[in-house]
């Protein structure tokens, strides 16, 4: 029997992942955080001194790195040589890091095939910028969410406040902008809007308010 796959695509700090988490729980079905496969790459890349500005020794990395998803009590896990990194990539540093190493078509291959394989075996709400367009383009229950540059720069900047990072508004703006221009214009499989995606803006709506509309429309 085919899984039910669901596809959450959107900008940085549009609620994807809060929304994604939401309906996974809601619908009892596994979660799968892409976005957190390509920092893991950009991890490992730091950590192992590679960098990520020589395209040759990326793809070394790529042909060589042991990373597993795994699902421990329900919640993804992602394991560099065994170990959970999960607690590791969500610094500016590694976000900046993601979006640079996710322009390598040799990471995305890899990291695609690793996400085709989760949705081939699970139910599961996946979030990221290209589910709906590549990863999964046949997926019944797309969504795209966005929300103003300047709002998803206002919820970033809390969020970082929030864990103690001290960083200007401005600072967070800007980096927001260069993070959304990298990401919509990589050549393969860049962020876009799937054609039978259903749109939904957030910039004037709460979490619960955007999650009873797509949970109103996967119901249709
Ligand atoms: O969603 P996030 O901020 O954790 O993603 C980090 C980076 O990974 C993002 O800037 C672009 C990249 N990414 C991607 O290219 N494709 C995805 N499906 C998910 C994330």
């Amino acid at each position: 029997m085919s899984k039910i796959n669901i596809a959450i695509d959107g900008p940085s700090g549009a609620g994807k992942s809060t929304l994604a988490k939401a309906i996974a729980k809601r619908l009892n079905i596994y979660y799968l955080d892409t976005g957190s496969m390509y920092r893991a790459v950009a991890y490992a890349a730091i950590n192992s001194g590679t960098g990520i500005g020589d395209a040759k020794q990326v793809e070394k990395l790529i042909a060589e790195i042991d990373l597993r998803t795994v699902y421990e009590a329900g919640k993804q896990r992602l394991l560099l040589e065994g170990k959970n990194i999960m607690p590791y990539i969500r610094t500016p540093e590694i976000s900046r890091a993601a979006s640079d190493v996710s322009a390598y078509p040799c990471v995305r291959l890899k990291l695609v095939s690793m996400q085709r394989e989760v949705a081939e075996n699970y139910d599961v709400v996946l979030d990221g910028r290209d589910i709906g367009t590549y990863v999964l383009p046949n997926s019944k229950h797309k969504f795209f969410i966005t929300a103003d540059v300047e709002e998803r720069a206002k919820r970033r900047y809390l969020e970082l406040k929030n864990k103690g990072v001290d960083k200007c508004y401005i600072e967070v703006l800007d980096e927001m902008k260069t993070r959304d221009k990298n990401d919509s214009t990589r050549s393969l499989a860049p962020l876009a809007q799937a054609d039978d995606a259903q749109f939904i803006d957030t910039t004037q709506m709460s979490i619960k308010e955007a999650l009873d509309v797509i949970i109103t429309k996967l119901k249709e």
